[in-house]
């Protein structure tokens, strides 16, 4: 998808969401206007059950608001259909989680691959692509390892690789420092903004932790 510069890359318009629970509903967010421009990055940082996630979650197409407008890279995604919005996420969107979320029995390498052989790419050309990232977030040289045998931060990084196999424009990291010591946690943020600033996608990351923002001081 064709990202003007200097637009605002990301658009949220007067969001409202609530979850139903059982017979009644729960407003989580109310009324959430916001504008990020393209190759921005930013923190969304707030307290346990503030409704940081939900955040994430309508900016990456994973739910829709109650009400309100998501546009992303100026096209209106609140009406797209299930397909549409699929499509977009695929396409244009690389997540990041608290937990990795990596395959257990796949090694690093085809952990980032996978993306891509989804795609169809193959096997070849996705493992080149994933050789690339891996050396990316420094793992050159632990392609063929398995999760279990990495420690927290290098899954991260896997993870990041993953995240950034299909050259997404935009990256969503919800809490990627979650499960880490604080040191490995600050190298992970360094990458995250290095990352950024090299390829020029949009960062938004999750934090519950100030800390990380005054220490680095460029999330702004
Ligand atoms: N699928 C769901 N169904 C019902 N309620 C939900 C659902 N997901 C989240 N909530 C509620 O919405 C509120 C916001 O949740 P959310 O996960 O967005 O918070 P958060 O800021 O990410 O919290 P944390 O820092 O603990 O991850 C919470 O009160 C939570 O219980
Ligand atoms: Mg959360």
């Amino acid at each position: 998808m064709h990202t003007p510069h200097n637009t605002h890359f990301i658009r949220l318009e007067h969001i409202t969401h609530a979850y139903a629970t059982g017979a009644s509903h729960h407003a989580v967010l109310h009324d959430v206007s916001l504008s990020i421009p393209a190759g921005q990055s930013c923190a969304i940082v707030g307290a346990s059950g503030s409704g940081k996630s939900t955040l994430l979650n309508l900016i990456g197409l994973l739910d829709e608001p109650t009400s309100g407008r998501v546009v992303l890279a100026g096209q209106d995604m609140t009406r797209a259909g299930a397909a549409s919005r699929a499509i977009a996420r695929n396409r244009i969107i690389g997540f990041v989680f608290q937990s990795f979320n990596l395959l257990p029995r796949l090694n690093a390498l085809d952990n980032v691959a996978l993306p891509l052989l989804y795609r169809g790419i193959p096997q070849h050309q996705a493992r080149e692509a994933a050789r690339q990232q891996l050396k990316r977030v420094g793992l050159t040289a632990r392609g063929h390892h398995r999760p279990a045998d990495l420690s927290g931060g290098q899954r991260q990084r896997v993870a990041i690789a993953r995240a950034l196999v299909a050259e997404p424009s935009l990256l969503l990291a919800d809490e990627p420092t979650g499960n880490l010591d604080s040191h490995t946690a600050q190298g992970i943020i360094s990458l995250l903004l290095s990352l950024n600033r090299e390829c020029g996608a949009t960062l938004v990351v999750v934090t519950a932790r100030r800390r990380h923002r005054r220490s680095h001081g460029a999330l702004h």
